[in-house]
């Protein structure tokens, strides 16, 4: 059974989170093998050796753990897997999986050497990883028959098969779980070079006219992340449609970013809200996320999984053992005297 959350407002341009509206276009764009998938060197690089390994020995690939912030292809990557070792892909979510017997029938019907692939699997219920445990390890699941004292217990064959699991939060794997993978591996944010050739590969599958430097203006601003420069390259092709003769250029790009409130580094209202709030807020901080985050009323995991990777990798955020605090960079890119620069008689604690 397929969860679906409500949403109860539009979601952010420059969410990385899945929306309906990526639907098929996000699918159409999907890369299909490794030779077409951009970025992630390091990851490619091994996942090729051990496919091909797997591949010569007939056997399944070892379970794989994909970790990183959103938005970065871990679906992407796993269909690409799939493909390349020549079997089948079952695709779920944690949440989606709500009684063991979920798992149960999932497990039973793939085939030999199938890939399953289960997203946000931090979010698994103990129950349910419970039967995951000997699945991973020994390729037998245990099911309860009955109830009480005449309970069995009946232990079941499965096919070999390779669980592809991905997550935001490494961290809030139980450590049996994350011990189960035998590859382990990590997603990067994309740099500007990558993304823009994502952008053009893009453009040129959806037909859309768009100059090298147009590309390389979304990609500047998609926070590292192909998702959003998907989602970015769809509506600068409205502006390029409306107000040029329908070609991306960098300055129909930069004008259609720039009335989408992204600004020439790609922070939007909520990292702004943000890191002015450390700064008028908190003095620059440090402060507790939690803090931080009834403050813009936002939720705190919204604030770590999304904006915090991206506002570190700029070099906006420093994260303490006290809290989150902004850096001279971040004071400067939104207009702020940095507290160094700031007449000693001031503290830096400013009042709104
Ligand atoms: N589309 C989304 N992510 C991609 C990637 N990493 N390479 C190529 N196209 C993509």
């Amino acid at each position: 059974m397929i969860q679906t959350e409500e949403m109860e407002f539009a979601p952010r341009i420059i969410s990385p989170e899945n929306t309906e509206e990526d639907g098929d276009t996000e699918i159409s764009l999907r890369p299909q093998t490794l030779h077409e998938y951009i970025g992630q060197d390091k990851a490619k690089e091994n996942l090729a050796i051990y496919i091909e390994a797997a591949k010569r020995r007939c056997e399944p690939l070892d379970h794989v753990l994909l970790y990183g912030p959103p938005g970065l292809g871990k679906t992407t990557l796993s269909g690409i897997i799939a493909h390349e070792l020549g079997v089948n892909l079952r695709v779920t979510t944690g949440p989606a999986i709500e009684k063991p017997g979920d798992l149960v029938s999932l497990l039973t019907s793939l085939s030999d050497n199938d890939v399953l692939f289960i997203d946000e699997i931090h979010r698994l219920s103990r129950s349910v990883e419970e039967i995951l445990y000997p699945a991973l390890e020994d390729r037998v699941i245990d099911i309860i028959i009955g109830k009480g004292p005449a309970a069995r217990s009946i232990r079941m064959d499965l096919k070999p098969f390779t669980l592809i699991g991905a997550t935001t939060r490494a961290g809030q794997l139980s450590a049996p779980l994350r011990d189960r993978f035998g590859v382990v591996q990590r997603l990067e944010l994309y740099n500007r070079e990558q993304l823009t050739d994502i952008v053009r590969r893009s453009a040129m599958i959806l037909n859309i006219p768009c100059t090298t430097d147009g590309a390389s203006e979304i990609a500047g601003r998609a926070r590292g992340t192909p998702r959003i420069a998907n989602r970015l390259l769809k509506r600068v092709r409205d502006f390029a449609d409306v107000m040029g003769n329908g070609q991306i250029t960098q300055e129909i790009a930069s004008i259609a970013l720039s009335r989408l409130e992204i600004d020439n580094l790609g922070l939007d209202g909520l990292d702004r809200r943000m890191l002015e709030m450390i700064i008028k807020g908190y003095g620059g901080g440090p402060v507790g996320l939690e803090t931080l985050a009834s403050a813009i009323n936002e939720e705190s995991v919204t604030l770590e999984d999304v904006c915090e990777p991206f506002l570190m990798q700029l070099g906006f955020l420093g994260r303490t053992p006290r809290g989150r605090v902004a850096t001279r960079l971040a004071y400067e890119h939104l207009g702020f005297v940095p507290p160094e620069q700031q007449n000693s008689s001031e503290d830096g604690q400013m009042s709104f």
